[in-house]
């Protein structure tokens, strides 16, 4: 039987659509419990071409993080999943809910380089001349959890925040879904 994962994402989507488009075309072995974002985004509208349950917890709509929180454990909870699986979901999840789930993340920087919420920019303001895209475990730090997999893109002159994102973007497709397979196939070390 396919394992089961949820995911967590805040944006645009085009990771999430990677994944279910991958299963969609019997690529990847996995059943996707559900997609939950924190606002409402274009990957609520996108995962529902897929077939998939699509789910808005929102944060501001909350009285508190706790509550927020709370909500967002008792949804994945309630969907039994193996594995939770984080592409651009862009808020920090408190210590409680990672502890409950095995969590894994994707990052637009090679890892331990550029952690946070403004890699690519970070990676532009160093000058460096490669960056990439990285799949970690998520544990209670900001991108500190244990490495799985990563694919490097060079920074190219004349870069922008934009054009490097999307070079990125290509590779962390490529990446979410191999990582995956691997999951789907033998499972990811801890
Ligand atoms: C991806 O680049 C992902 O690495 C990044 O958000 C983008 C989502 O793209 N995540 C983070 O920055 C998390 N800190 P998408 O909305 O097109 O799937």
């Amino acid at each position: 039987m396919a394992k089961r994962i949820l995911i967590l994402a805040s944006g645009t989507g085009s990771l999430a659509a990677a994944i279910l488009q991958s299963i969609q075309d019997r690529e990847l072995d996995l059943e996707v419990a559900r997609v939950i974002s924190d606002r409402p985004a274009p990957v609520l509208d996108l995962v529902k071409k897929f077939g998939v349950a699509s789910t808005l917890i929102e944060y501001s709509k909350f009285e508190s993080r706790a509550a927020w929180s709370a909500q967002m454990e008792n949804v994945v909870a309630s969907d039994k999943v193996d594995l939770v699986v984080s592409v651009g979901f862009m808020r920090i999840l408190p210590a409680s809910f990672i502890e409950k789930f095995s969590i894994i993340n994707i990052h637009p920087a090679l890892l331990p380089f550029f952690p946070g919420a403004h890699a690519i920019r970070d990676a532009l303001l160093a000058g460096a001349t490669e960056s990439g895209t990285t799949v970690h475990w998520m544990d209670s730090g900001v991108d500190t959890g244990k490495v799985i997999s990563q694919i490097k893109v060079q920074v190219e002159v004349g870069d922008t925040e934009e054009s490097l994102h999307e070079r990125i973007k290509i590779q962390e497709r490529n990446l979410i879904v191999e990582t995956l397979k691997r999951y789907a196939h033998v499972g990811l070390e801890k």
